[in-house]
């Protein structure tokens, strides 16, 4: 297993470009499949979870390549939906695939995706959803196996506003018959995201971005060319790297309308932030102020997938500051790691009280899931001496080669992979 070896203190200082979204390209690659043709999806970053959904495709017979930030796609062969455990069980995304397949061949089989570090991830919203468009949905044990001659539009209510049950019934309505209504659905822009790249197929989707969807459904879709929109999270990422080493930051090919709540909260830590176009920059040479309370919730509130990130600065703050997760259960494993370095936090049910110390110290530390993994690394270019963040591969899930772009900004931290005969190269 791969792992980052990180001299810390440093402030991290330039500029960098912003990857695509992980969390809009993967339901767009999925969503590609409701179409016969060659579709190009552009600015989709290289990442682990991006490799392991063009092997499934690959594996359901699509034509699948990814160079530079380009993906082309020939869905022409595609002729199965049947998506294989084993591929089922590498990424918890695969459930995109349920939607379109069904939507495409009249049926799909898939298997229990199952929990993962961060939570128990259930899926019942993504198959009472394709239930109300008339599926008939057989479980049995770990297999789900789908059927539907053709989907029929429905009023659906969704209990809580799930992003991936959002757009899994977005995707199955888009070819259904008649009128589909998602009330209080998820309002991401992700969300959004796939909208506008099923519009561009000839989909006639609007409400995006509301809590209230309306799909009417169309005979077929046509191929195109999109673009994903830029990546929050990994925005969000490097915007608290920044101020967390009290460092000064540019970031291009931003949508800061994305991060309103994140540049609300480091405003309150004092950092500095200002907005031009779709360029943030980030700057800080003391030491920041703790915020009271940050509470997780569904956009446009504050994100899970900046939670820990976040706290890796409120660890450095003057004060105590109280986070709390709404979103899953098992969202605060970097905490004990943080503790390791140094950090003073002490988890009550789903609520962190942080109180800042004024320095943390390098070292060895474990990336339990990917965003937990991105604090770690901020905590350890914050640290004062040599963190090594062992279990790479998660972080590897959602960011493009890590060390190169911290890299960039002055970051001291190299990537060190084990090779077969026990050497270890760089
Ligand atoms: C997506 C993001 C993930 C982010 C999360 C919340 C992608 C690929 N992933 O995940 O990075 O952390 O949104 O912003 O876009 N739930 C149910 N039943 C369901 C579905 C969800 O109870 O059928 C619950 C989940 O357990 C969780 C909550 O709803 O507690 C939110 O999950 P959801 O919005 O579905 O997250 P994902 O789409 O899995």
């Amino acid at each position: 297993m791969d792992k980052l070896v990180i001299e810390g203190g440093k402030p991290l200082s330039g500029t960098i470009v912003i990857q695509g979204a992980k969390n809009a390209a993967l339901p767009i690659l999925a969503a590609s499949m409701l179409v016969e043709g060659i579709v190009t999806i552009d600015h989709v970053p290289k990442l682990l979870d991006i490799d392991v959904m063009l092997n499934i495709l690959r594996e359901l017979g699509c034509r699948a390549e990814h160079e530079d930030e380009t993906v082309t796609l020939d869905t022409t062969s595609l002729h199965s939906s049947h998506i294989p455990e084993a591929l089922m069980r590498q990424m918890r995304s695969s459930i995109f695939l349920m939607g379109p397949l069904l939507a495409r061949f009249g049926e799909v089989t898939i298997y229990q995706p199952g929990g993962c570090a961060i939570g128990e991830r259930k899926i019942d919203l993504h198959l009472s959803g394709l239930r109300a468009l008339g599926a008939q949905i057989d479980e049995e044990d770990s297999r789900i196996v789908c059927y539907a001659k053709r989907l029929k539009g429905a009023d659906i209510h969704l209990d809580l506003p799930s992003v991936g049950a959002t757009e899994n019934i977005m995707m199955a309505a888009v070819l259904a018959e008649g009128l589909t209504t998602i009330s209080n659905a998820a309002r991401e822009p992700e969300i959004q995201d796939l909208q506008h790249f099923l519009n561009s197929m000839g989909a006639k989707i609007v409400g995006a971005g509301t809590d209230t969807i309306t799909i009417e459904g169309v005979e077929k879709l046509k191929p195109s060319r999109y673009q994903v929109i830029p990546d929050r999270i990994v925005t969000g990422t490097v915007m608290v790297a920044a101020a967390a080493t009290r460092g000064q930051v540019t970031l291009l090919n931003t949508c800061p309308s994305h991060l309103s709540s994140l540049i609300h909260v480091l405003r309150r830590t004092g950092v500095q932030i200002t907005v031009d176009g779709d360029i943030i920059k980030v700057g800080t040479a003391s030491r920041p102020k703790a915020v009271d309370r940050i509470v997780t919730s569904p956009y446009p509130a504050f994100p899970t997938d900046l939670q820990s990130q976040v706290m890796v600065l409120l660890a450095l703050a003057d004060g105590v500051s109280v986070m709390k997760e709404t979103i899953f259960e098992g969202r605060f494993k970097h905490v004990d790691e943080l503790s390791r370095m140094g950090a003073d936090i002490r988890v009550d049910l789903n609520s962190a009280y942080v109180r800042g110390v004024s320095r943390l110290y390098g070292a060895t530390v474990e990336a339990t899931d990917l965003r937990a993994g991105a604090a770690l690394v901020i905590a350890g270019l914050a640290a004062q001496g040599k963190t090594v963040v062992e279990q790479v591969h998660h972080i590897d899930r959602g960011y493009d080669r890590i060390e190169h772009m911290l890299g960039r900004l002055g970051a001291r931290i190299t990537r060190y992979s084990p090779v077969p005969n026990n050497q270890i190269v760089q």
